[in-house]
């Protein structure tokens, strides 16, 4: 390749770079209503609901704490896409029927959550294996409202 063509292929390169910025997703944090939270609904001890805040807030609430890399594409589609995927199965703000605390204690017990690539960010959500038991042992007791 000429240095020529190089060089425009570095700009070209530059200027995608530069227009994917403008296709931006919504990045909404809906307002929590107390009424519709898992706690109202299923009794939540002290100890599983900082598990959930610590581990699963980001991807299954109202709450999330958006990185800067979420302003950025293409992370922010991908970001976006992960926590309105996430909110749809399993909600703390906005629990359906269709959720169940013993999914928590499945998904966790497989390691399928939180998301491998969410860890690799966010080692501090990583659960210890007695987490994942109170987890479970909550999700099997778990007193719906
Ligand atoms: C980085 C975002 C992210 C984090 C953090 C995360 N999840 Fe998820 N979760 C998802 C996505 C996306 C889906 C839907 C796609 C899927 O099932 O893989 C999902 C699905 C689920 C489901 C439904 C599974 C099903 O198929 O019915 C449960 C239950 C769940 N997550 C629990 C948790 C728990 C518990 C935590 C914390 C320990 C957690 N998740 C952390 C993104 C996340």
């Amino acid at each position: 390749m000429s240095g020529k063509a190089g060089r425009g292929l570095a700009l070209a390169a530059a200027a995608a770079a530069v227009l994917i910025q403008f296709a931006r997703p919504a990045r909404s944090n809906p307002p929590v209503k107390p009424e519709n939270t898992m706690a109202a609904q299923v009794e939540t001890p002290e100890a599983v609901r900082l598990i959930l805040e610590r581990a699963c807030r980001d991807c299954h609430s109202h709450r999330t704490r958006w990185p800067w890399y979420s302003q950025v594409a293409p992370a922010s589609w991908l970001l976006a896409r992960h926590v309105n995927q996430g909110r749809q199965k399993m909600n703390l703000d906005d629990w359906t029927e269709e959720m169940s605390a013993k999914d928590i204690c499945q998904e966790t017990r497989v390691g399928s959550m939180p998301l491998k690539g969410y860890l690799a960010l966010h080692p501090e959500a990583k659960l210890a294996g007695q987490e994942i038991q109170t987890l479970c042992s909550w999700s099997q007791r778990a007193v719906y409202r």
